[in-house]
């Protein structure tokens, strides 16, 4: 049997993972969330899956994330509402992708202290965008897990397949270099406010996600650790 490698404590908070695309907050989330036995929220993966489903929501997120540009607020707001809501949130979670915006980051503020949560902790990833592009466009997720790998950086033992679950490796079609480039200027124009905003809030911690994953993982830990509890 695998060892269990979840840390005892419980998170008990909203982490917030903020960056650029590519910036390692989905690899960053999913772990420390699996760490903590919590739900690892990301705004990106929950409405792919309205795509593939062909819901009203993912008919209308779609042709906008093919563009490389925010879903607007009306749609995503009501989304995260409904999924913090679950009882498995009860003792914290881990977001990926959410807050973008600072109307999205005002609202979620209101939503916590609705349900009595702690203020978020909020994590930004720092990193100098030309190393950006190489882990985009070699990045491949398994449609299984969800596990993500990098064919340059993070290569799986078999080509094509996940480790953990020998799941098929797919690319995400906004990881095409015609819209990274959207992308990013999204990113600058209307998510990396929200550095200035949690920074006058006393929320944000900054790491230099350069290094590696696992390097990048342990600061993100020890950052976690020495404020868990503090608020
Ligand atoms: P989303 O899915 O959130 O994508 P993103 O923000 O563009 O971020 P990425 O998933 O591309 O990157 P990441 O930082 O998670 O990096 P990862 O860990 O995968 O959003 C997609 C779209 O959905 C948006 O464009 C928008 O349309 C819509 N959307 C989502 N949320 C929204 C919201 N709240 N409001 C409005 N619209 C919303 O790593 C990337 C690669 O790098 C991988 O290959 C990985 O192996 C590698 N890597 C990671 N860390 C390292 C490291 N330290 N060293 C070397 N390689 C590394």
């Amino acid at each position: 049997m695998a060892p269990d490698t979840r840390h005892p404590d419980k998170l008990d908070r909203a982490v917030i993972f903020l960056g650029p695309p590519g910036a390692g907050k989905g690899t960053q989330a999913k772990e420390l969330a699996r760490k903590y036995g919590v739900p690892h929220l990301s705004t990106g993966d929950m409405l792919r899956e309205h795509v593939t489903k062909g819901t009203p929501l993912g008919v209308k997120a779609k042709p906008i994330m093919e563009r490389g540009e925010l879903v607007p607020d009306s749609l995503v707001l009501q989304m995260v509402r409904e999924r913090i809501e679950r009882p498995d949130c009860s003792h914290g979670f881990v977001f990926d992708g959410f807050p973008r915006t600072v109307a999205q980051a005002k609202y979620l503020g209101e939503l916590l202290k609705q349900h009595g949560y702690k203020r978020p902790f909020v994590i930004h990833l720092a990193i100098d965008p030309s190393v950006l592009l190489p882990r985009l466009t070699g990045r491949r997720t398994c449609k299984m897990g969800g596990e993500i790998y990098n064919i340059y950086e993070r290569p799986p033992k078999v080509a094509g397949r996940c480790d953990a679950d020998g799941g098929e490796l797919v690319q995400r079609p906004d990881d095409r270099e015609e819209v990274i480039g959207p992308r990013l200027r999204a990113y600058e124009k209307q998510t990396a406010p929200l550095v200035a905003y949690y920074g006058r809030l006393g929320l944000l911690h900054s790491i230099d996600a350069s290094k590696s994953v696992e390097e990048v993982g342990r600061q993100v830990l020890q950052s976690v650790q020495s404020v868990r509890g503090a608020r």
